[in-house]
């Protein structure tokens, strides 16, 4: 997906001189992203700022044309049969709303029962779900432009799951919301994928929603897929690994760093806050193996232990471009 940008030229000239002649700068938002979600599936759509995520979802929505390539969501073309796509996608974009800013949130859902000719049943049982799970009533009748980002955020997520869609994209779902609803709108999006196996496409920048609603990972850089697989997988590819120890001879914490700093000089030591020495390395340099064999030679140990990267960790190392 390429967008043209104007360029503009700096000063009086080149504002006068870009009146005749336009340039254009050409943006490459995504650039041969290629992944296959598979049904019933919740992924988190992972990458740093400008990584081209929202763009994405724009086109598996429908609400952009790719100028290059194509995508299908239950095998419909989104933009070229927007209708079609919508009866089937739930969509939440924590930048944009999708309902309407001058009615209130219940007209707003009595609009989308219409659109989305939504059999009264279905309709009553989800709302009921939504009211309680997300105080949907106490917004009132107030309009969706006069709601807080919160409320009008909580508004978005039920109104996307009124339908019961086969898919829904969140983008940024719980900009806004306090724990207690971010928890709610997470139980709720667990909920219809265990009993209606709805398909979740997610992109956050709250870990809690990752790790607490998904399973898969897609990681984007540059608009590229960098990865795609488990979290487990994706925490597996780590880069920084590390081993924390305590032992029972007479050297002293800094001693012992030193000792270490040279024993294994392409890791770091250090000491950490409950009196331990900790050893940072880099996974592609050490294995945990040697790091071990090397602490078992020289220390009579008390405890040792490898602890499992974090995500977190993982994460902003891509979102560094760490992994550029
Ligand atoms: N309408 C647009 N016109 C021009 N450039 C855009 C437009 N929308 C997004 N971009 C650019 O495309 C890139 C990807 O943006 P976006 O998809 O919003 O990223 P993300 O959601 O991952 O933060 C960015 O460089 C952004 O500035
Ligand atoms: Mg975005």
């Amino acid at each position: 997906m390429e967008f043209r940008k104007y360029v503009r030229r700096p000063g009086l000239r080149g504002a006068l001189s870009s009146l005749f002649s336009r340039e254009y700068e050409t943006v490459r938002a995504v650039d041969g992203v290629s992944f296959e979600v598979p049904a019933g599936a919740k992924t988190a759509y992972i990458g740093a700022n400008g990584a081209g995520k929202s763009t994405t979802i724009k086109l598996l929505t429908g609400i952009m044309t790719p100028t290059g390539g194509r995508c299908l969501v239950n095998g419909v073309e989104p933009y070229r049969d927007r209708r079609t796509a919508a009866q089937a996608m739930g969509v939440v974009f924590g930048q944009r709303t999708q309902l309407w800013w001058d009615l209130s949130v219940t007209d707003s859902f009595r609009i989308l029962q219409r659109i989305y000719d939504i059999p009264d049943a279905v309709y009553q049982r989800n709302l009921g779900i939504y009211r309680e799970l997300l105080d949907i009533d106490e917004l009132g009748g107030t309009p969706v432009r006069m709601l807080s980002l919160g409320q009008r955020m909580r508004a978005e997520v039920a109104a996307s799951l009124l339908h019961d869609p086969k898919v829904v994209f969140w983008d940024e779902p719980t900009i806004g919301l306090d724990l207690m609803v971010k928890d709610a709108v997470r139980a709720l999006i667990n909920r219809a994928n265990t009993e209606l196996g709805t398909t979740v496409v997610l992109t956050s920048h709250d870990l809690g929603d990752i790790t607490s609603i998904c399973d898969q990972v897609l990681v984007v850089d540059k608009g590229r897929v960098i990865h795609q697989g488990t979290i487990a997988g994706l925490v597996a590819t780590a880069s920084q690994r590390s081993v924390l120890f305590s032992h029972s001879g007479p050297e002293t914490l800094d001693e012992t760093v030193r000792e270490v700093d040279a024993m294994l000089p392409k890791a770091t030591a250090s000491v950490t806050d409950d009196h331990r020495v900790r050893i940072d390395y880099p996974a592609d340099q050490l294995t945990s193996r040697e790091v071990l064999a090397s602490l078992l030679e020289r220390f009579e140990l008390t405890d040792c232990y490898a602890p499992e990267p974090e995500l977190k960790t993982v994460i902003q190392e891509i979102y560094t471009g760490g992994r550029a």
